[in-house]
């Protein structure tokens, strides 16, 4: 089964990673993902999400981080780049994102502990297939490739997309105050304005999938893809739900505002 690097575990592997963005695919189609305003006591035990999040990011930095340094190329530049560009991502979606996260008093447990588990696998596989494809498997990854066009449009599409996302969450999490702010200023949840929000329903999905567009075509490898793949798989379907709970809950939802992708969907 030796179909991409020749090497047999990480190409079982690699399959395996596609196969898991098939199935996601099809229960995407039946469960809407239990967290946040979809968390249900259905899935059994729920956790305050900025510890759900935290747990479940983790493995993409640990793992990611074991495997980097066992690689052959680790201290090549075009790798250290790349080490460089997941620490920056990780430390936001891992750990800060997490703990500025303003949970709203009344509903602490909104992370179901599925989430955390299925997220691992994820986590862990991503951090494993890139890691080991940058130090070991990526023979284009010479001082060149950092000219290659490729890697020039693909990292400015990446930071565009990141840029994209670190604001929309940044808009959306100041909809609570902080906690030592007291109750929430107008209910659990209210509607977000400004920025790409004015366009779409979910820009903090759209700016991932960007970033992880960009970093599919800048790394240049399958594992790049398998990011991106799952990340759609689970964002487009969340984006049409975010926005069909928006129009149900809120009468005075901007009727202009597309879900994803601005004025189309
Ligand atoms: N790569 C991937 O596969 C992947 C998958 C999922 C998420 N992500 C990324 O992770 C980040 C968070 O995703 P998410 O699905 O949790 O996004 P989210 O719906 O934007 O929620 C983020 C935070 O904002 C709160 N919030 C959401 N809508 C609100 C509103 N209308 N009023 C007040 N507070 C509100 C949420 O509270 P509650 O928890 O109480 O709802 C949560 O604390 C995003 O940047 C997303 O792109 C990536």
């Amino acid at each position: 089964m030796a179909w991409y690097t020749g090497n047999i575990t990480y190409d079982t592997l690699l399959l395996a990673a596609f196969g898991l963005v098939f199935f996601t695919i099809i229960g995407m189609c039946f469960v809407k993902t239990p967290y946040g305003r979809f968390g249900t006591e259905r899935f059994g035990i729920r956790l305050d999400p900025r510890l759900g999040w935290f747990l479940m990011e983790l493995p993409a930095t640990l793992s990611f981080l074991f495997f980097f340094f066992r690689g052959r190329n680790a201290f090549d530049a075009v790798p250290l780049v790349f080490l460089a560009v997941w620490i920056v991502h990780y430390a936001n979606r891992g750990f800060i994102f997490p703990l500025k996260m303003r949970v709203d008093p009344g509903h602490r447990r909104t992370f179901n502990l599925a989430v955390v588990m299925s997220g691992w696998i994820v986590t862990a596989l991503h951090g494993y297939l890139n890691a080991v494809y940058f130090t070991e498997f990526g023979v284009r990854y010479t001082l060149h490739w950092l000219a290659d066009p490729r890697f020039i449009v693909g990292i400015a599409v990446y930071y565009a997309g990141y840029l994209l996302n670190i604001h929309s969450d940044s808009v959306i999490r100041n909809l609570r105050p902080r906690q030592t702010e007291g109750e929430p200023r107008s209910g659990r949840y209210s509607i977000p304005r400004g920025g790409a929000f004015t366009y779409v329903t979910s820009p903090q999905y759209l700016g991932e999938i960007i970033a992880w567009t960009g970093f599919a075509v800048f790394t240049w490898s399958l594992a790049g893809v398998f990011i991106l793949a799952i990340t759609a798989a689970n964002l487009i379907p969340r984006a049409r739900e975010n926005h069909r709970w928006y129009r149900e809950h809120f009468a005075d939802y901007p009727a202009s505002r597309r879900a994803l992708v601005p004025f189309l969907w």
